[in-house]
């Protein structure tokens, strides 16, 4: 308690020696520390003379030279925290009321006082003063912390904006390494494809076309460009596992010569090629594709007998884009064959078609036939809209009135007149002397009134 009081410092100010005495006595003995002046001037120099700050002041009011509210007025402009008594007898009362109105004292005793009241009194002042000093300290407190506060925020805010920066940087170099690094594989892949076509030189070519093919395919059905990527490399390198199988082989194989053991070991080349991409991580979807090129969408391919949608999309791309391009480019044999299927039954002679309209034609023919038991049919739909957009020209049905039948186009539907009496079959191709014959038929019967044709 009294520790707590001895941070206190009390002014008293007045002429009468007596009195200054009795207070600094009073005071004393309750822990205070006392100053006393005889008058006003003397008050003010003691009060600057001060390194701690004094917590009251108490004056008389009447005093020679300045009076308690004169001295108090001017206390307050050195002292502005301490809280100021007046002391005064009754006769004085207008003086204390003007000095209370103007702010300059805070309280006022009357003489004589109660030794008791007064302590009383000063303590409840001092209470006052050590919350208001106690205020303004949290409040400095406060105000300093909040600074700090503002000013780490602003610190984190601007490292975290630095940091961001330099993450978007890095990012920025990564992605760049990152396609560096995809194109190199890519390169080193498109290298290691023609390699495998140095080995076997029977189809040289046919990884590259087919990977353009199946792109075209991935891109058209709408596939994000990582996984176009895949189906591309997967396209270069799909018959990468016959690279050690000997050249006479593969050459049977594009003849259609292979025994069936011969057939049973070139079918291995699926899994071969999946099991020499597995030393390369980032390649498994890769292979995948590579070991699924020969699967057929109703389970009768191999290496699996995947049905359907279990065929990657890719490896279904692959598939349809590599037969396509075994019919177009493939060996002598190879075009033979199938061009024969697609003959076979159609009048048509192979002198009104280039062989590559006609091989066009027994690829379309290859593929719609084969629909839904080789392919999957919406794949062939969109491998014949890629086909159209590279401006392959199949050899369209029309419909066209008699007149404009002329030598050398084939009716593509059996004729009949109106009354449903036979002409010709389909797939015949006209000539002079059957337009003739027709002509002579048709004049006694009615004319259809329209014929299907295909025409170079
Ligand atoms: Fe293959």
């Amino acid at each position: 308690m009294d520790k707590e009081k001895n941070r206190h410092i009390i002014l008293f100010v007045d002429d009468e020696e007596a009195i200054l005495k009795s207070l600094a006595r009073l005071f004393r003995r309750h822990g205070y520390t006392i100053l006393t002046a005889s008058g006003g001037e003397e008050a003010l120099t003691l009060i600057g003379e001060q390194e701690k700050k004094i917590s009251v002041i108490i004056s008389d009011q009447k005093m020679p030279k300045m009076n308690g509210a004169a001295f108090l007025e001017k206390a307050k402009q050195i002292c502005p925290d301490a809280i100021r008594f007046l002391l005064t007898g009754y006769s004085e009362m207008g003086a204390i009321v003007d000095a209370v109105n103007r702010g300059e004292i805070h309280r006022y005793l009357t003489k004589p006082w109660n030794d008791d009241e007064l302590i009383m009194q000063v303590k409840t002042a001092l209470d006052h003063y050590d919350l208001i000093e106690e205020n303004k300290k949290l409040m400095l407190l406060t105000r300093k912390q909040n600074k700090q506060l503002f000013e780490f925020g602003r610190t984190m805010e601007k490292k975290i904006e630095e940091r961001s920066l330099e993450i978007v940087e890095q990012n920025k170099k990564l992605e760049f390494l990152n396609k560096e690094l995809e194109l190199g594989l890519l390169n080193t892949i498109r290298a290691f494809g023609a390699l495998t076509e140095m080995v076997n030189p029977y189809m040289k070519g046919h990884g590259k076309r087919v990977s353009s093919l199946a792109v075209e395919l991935a891109r058209k059905y709408g596939l994000p460009e990582e996984e176009v990527t895949q189906i591309e490399i997967a396209a270069i390198l799909h018959d990468i596992g016959t690279i050690g199988f000997a050249n006479e082989l593969i050459e049977k194989y594009n003849d259609n010569r292979c025994s069936k053991e011969e057939m049973d070991l070139y079918r291995s080349h699926p899994v071969e090629g999946q099991s020499i991409l597995s030393f390369i991580n980032r390649l498994d979807e890769v292979g995948l594709l590579i070991r699924h090129h020969h699967e057929q969408y109703d389970g009768k391919g191999y290496p699996d007998g995947l049905i359907e949608t279990e065929i990657p999309l890719g490896a279904r791309f692959i598939a349809i884009s590599d037969v396509y391009d075994r019919i177009i480019k493939g060996s002598n044999k190879k075009k033979t064959s199938y061009l024969e299927k697609y003959l076979s039954g159609r009048n048509i002679s192979r002198e009104h078609f280039s062989e590559d309209e006609l091989l066009q034609q027994a690829a379309l023919f290859h593929f719609k036939q084969n629909s839904f038991t080789k392919y999957d049919p919406d794949i062939v739909k969109l491998f014949m809209d890629v086909l159209k957009d590279r401006g392959v020209n199949f050899a369209q049905e029309k419909q066209v009135a008699f007149e404009v039948l002329e030598p050398g186009m084939v009716i593509t539907r059996a004729i009949y007149t109106p009354k449903g009496r036979f002409i010709l079959p389909q797939n015949t191709e006209l000539t002079e002397d059957l337009l003739k014959k027709l002509n002579i038929i048709l004049e006694n019967n009615e004319i259809p009134d329209a014929f299907f044709i295909i025409a170079k």
